[in-house]
């Protein structure tokens, strides 16, 4: 039997066990996946036993070791090269290999809304909400979407972990967003995505004034977030009449790319995927 391994802390609430296991059974792969709580010094050894036992095939890598694992793997995608974010560990030839497929993931959900320089003719003008652990894989599929044409923004409660984000640890991200200020929204924005973990808990609330997007029915509000279905920013988003799409098809996204470079095969979104996500 093959075991793959999702890492984090905390690790209880991750859902990526009920997909890769749903798709084992559907494929009829010989294979387990299953959730470990790590601490940081237990890093090293990790990735030891997966380069070491012959039945450890890979892994996802979740909060808070997105980065910090990058030092005990052995090569990395270009992708997790430029982000400095790594989510999928994959094992080739005994040497471990550090890919994000967030970034690609949430690239494509917003192809597949057309919302990209390619349909619109324009570069998509975006706010990104937060600076957190994610944020740079979207900075990178903004900045992608848009061909490194246009502008964007940035925007965090602590001003300083933005510019740090945008203008320090990115050095290769050639389109760089404009840090604001917090509540200093701008107008004719086409997408707004929080990317913060304010939401999580049911009732918590940005506090961000986006009234002035009242009937903006073009606008996307996205959030990250997919348990609660709903936050209050998209709540507030629907209210308004603004476009909202909340982060399941990412999280299914991400999944289905990790799967396909460990199994080489390509599953099916089914009805029964979609739903095994929706617990609230
Ligand atoms: P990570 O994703 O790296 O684990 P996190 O603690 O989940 O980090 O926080 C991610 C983002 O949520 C950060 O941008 C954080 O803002 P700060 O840099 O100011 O800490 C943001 N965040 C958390 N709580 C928030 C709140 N109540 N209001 C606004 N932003 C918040």
């Amino acid at each position: 039997m093959n075991s793959y391994f999702v890492i984090g802390n905390p690790i209880d609430h991750s859902l990526s066990p009920l997909l890769h296991n749903y798709w084992f059974k559907k494929y009829k792969i010989q294979s387990e996946y299953k959730k470990k709580k790590l601490e940081e010094n237990d890093l090293k050894d990790f990735t030891n036993d997966i380069r070491s036992n012959h039945s450890i095939k890979g892994a996802n890598v979740t909060v808070p070791f997105k980065k910090k694992i990058i030092p005990f793997l052995d090569e990395l995608s270009k992708v997790s090269e430029i982000t400095g974010s790594v989510n999928t560990i994959i094992k080739q030839n005994g040497k471990l290999l550090g890919d994000n497929t967030d970034a690609t993931a949430f690239e494509d959900t917003l192809n597949d809304m057309k919302y990209s320089i390619h349909e619109y003719g324009r570069p998509l003008t975006s706010l990104i909400i937060g600076a957190g652990g994610v944020t740079s894989s979207i900075i990178f599929a903004i900045e992608k979407l848009n061909n490194a044409e246009g502008t964007y923004y940035i925007m965090n409660r602590t001003k300083k972990n933005a510019d740090d984000l945008a203008l320090k640890n990115l050095p290769n991200v050639n389109l760089k967003p404009k840090v604001l200020d917090w509540g200093d929204i701008p107008k004719n924005l086409d997408i707004i995505i929080n990317t913060t973990s304010v939401g999580l808990i049911k009732d918590e609330e940005l506090n961000l004034d986006f009234s002035t997007y009242k009937g903006s029915k073009n606008t996307l509000f996205y959030d990250l977030i997919y348990n609660p279905k709903e936050t209050n920013f998209l709540i507030d988003a629907r209210k308004r009449g603004n476009k909202v799409m909340n982060g399941k098809m990412m999280f299914i996204l991400q999944a289905k790319k990790a799967f396909l470079e460990w199994t080489k095969v390509d599953v099916d979104i089914d009805d029964e995927v979609l739903k095994l996500l929706d617990n609230d």
